[in-house]
């Protein structure tokens, strides 16, 4: 029986958010507060009929940590959710400080005006100091390990699927499988097709800033870092087939690199199609990917803000999307002096994700292990103060828990590796 304030109602919370509702025993009081209180009301009044978890809505402004405080303590839950965007995770951490309560997100802490001059400069120092320069990193919320370790909470960062389950298989690997892992690849393959010439699967706004970005990887304790899109591989992925993918610097390459120290190499790929790349290439080329204000005609607009409202919402995509997810993780090692390897994987379908909970397998891939790594935190089995990633605990219960409730895993002994 726990109480639960979900902050966001996108995409991804929309799905957190139905299945939360699904396990009411647990979850047994939930508010969903937005920046947009309407949609969470249109939200609350589609799953009420169908669910014993008390719902109540709230508008907030996530971005001024009073609101949120003032949100909290009159809620009084035992967890926050942030399902808004990862701009909002230190003011929402440090409410959740200020009020003593449990706190979990999906996505690292990135500054949102990284063009600001006051930004700029923090940002070229930090870049020098951790070797690569994607906008986000773990060292904003790490900060906060001491003070959560002191309030006796804890901050669990990253619990969706990349962030998030590919840490658990991590943590898999390292307690069933291997007695050392030497390289992992995580790839993350979407084979499903919107009918539209371009659109984003998640937040266009966090997606276009992450793939737009410099690719890096960890090999033999330093970052390698290369120019966007520059190392391309083909895969052919169970359920899905042939698909080309580049490597892309991710957020749990930065924290599997200090939580499992004895692993050679670290990569991410992620799969795109030419049409995605034109795209993005030609509104890079043009500025609307970035984040400077223009003037125009008298008012002040955000380019890639202005992108956003012109692309389909990645909440709608759920009907037209076709086709399926494949994302996992593929392992060497050795295992008592043998070498070997392993892929372990999920296969989500876009249409059965949308027949079940309305939505794309992207955001459904998502929200179901943000519910996951709540069902943790709230039964107590994963019980620690401080700020957590997901490989730093226990993966069986939260691996049976995603196969139970929708992610199941596939495991491949001895796959194709990546070259
Ligand atoms: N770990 C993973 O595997 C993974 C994968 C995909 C996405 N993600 C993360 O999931 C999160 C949600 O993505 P999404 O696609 O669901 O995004 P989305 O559809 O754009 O939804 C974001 C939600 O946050 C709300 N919001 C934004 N700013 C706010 C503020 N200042 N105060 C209160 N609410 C605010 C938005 O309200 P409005 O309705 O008013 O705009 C909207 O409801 C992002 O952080 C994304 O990076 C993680």
């Amino acid at each position: 029986m726990s109480r639960v304030l979900i902050i966001g109602c996108g995409g991804v919370a929309g799905v957190a958010i139905t299945k939360c509702c699904g396990v009411s025993d647990v979850f047994s009081e939930i508010c969903i507060a937005s920046r947009t209180k309407s949609k969470c009301d249109a939200l609350a009044k589609k799953l009420r009929p169908n669910t014993q978890t008390v719902i109540t809505t709230a508008q907030v402004n996530a971005d001024n940590k009073e609101e949120v405080i003032d949100l909290i303590r009159s809620y009084k839950p035992e967890l926050v959710m942030n399902i808004a965007l990862p701009y909002q995770d230190l003011v929402i951490m440090e409410a959740c400080l200020e009020c003593k309560v449990n706190y979990l997100d999906t996505a690292n802490y990135e500054p949102e005006d990284t063009e600001d001059p006051k930004w700029r400069e923090i940002y070229e120092k930090r870049c020098k100091e951790k070797g690569f320069s994607a906008y986000f990193d773990y060292s904003w919320q790490w900060a906060y390990a001491k003070k959560f370790e002191d309030a006796g909470t804890t901050a669990l960062l990253g619990s969706g699927f990349d962030p998030g389950v590919t840490q658990a298989y991590c943590a898999y690997a390292k307690k069933h499988i291997f007695d050392e892992i030497d390289t992992i690849d995580i790839l993350d393959c979407n084979g499903g097709d919107h009918g539209y010439p371009f659109a984003t699967n998640f937040n266009p706004e966090i997606n276009l800033r992450e793939v737009s970005a410099p690719g890096s990887y960890w090999e033999n304790g330093h970052w390698v870092e290369i120019p966007a899109m520059s190392i391309k591989r083909e895969y052919n992925f169970d359920q899905v087939g042939k698909k080309d993918m580049y490597l892309l610097h991710h957020e749990e390459i930065e924290s599997l690199a200090k939580n499992v120290p004895e692993v050679k190499r670290i990569r991410f790929f992620m799969t795109f199609g030419e049409s995605y790349l034109t795209h993005m290439r030609c509104l890079e080329d043009v500025g609307m990917l970035s984040t400077v204000p223009v003037k125009y005609e008298g008012v002040e607009i955000v380019p890639i803000q202005f992108l956003k409202a012109l692309l389909p919402d990645p909440a709608e995509l759920g009907p037209r999307t076709k086709g399926k997810t494949n994302i996992g993780c593929i392992f060497t090692g050795r295992k008592d002096g043998k070498e070997k390897s392993w892929y372990i994987y999920n296969v989500c379908d876009h249409q059965e994700c949308y027949r079940e909970v309305g939505s794309q397998a992207i955001s459904y891939t998502t929200g179901v292990p943000a519910m996951c790594g709540a069902l943790m935190l709230l039964t107590k089995k994963w019980n620690k103060p401080g700020v957590f990633t997901v490989e730093e605990f226990d993966p069986d219960p939260f691996i049976e828990a995603l196969d139970k409730y929708g992610l199941p895993k596939n495991i491949c002994e001895d796959p194709v590796t990546v070259e």
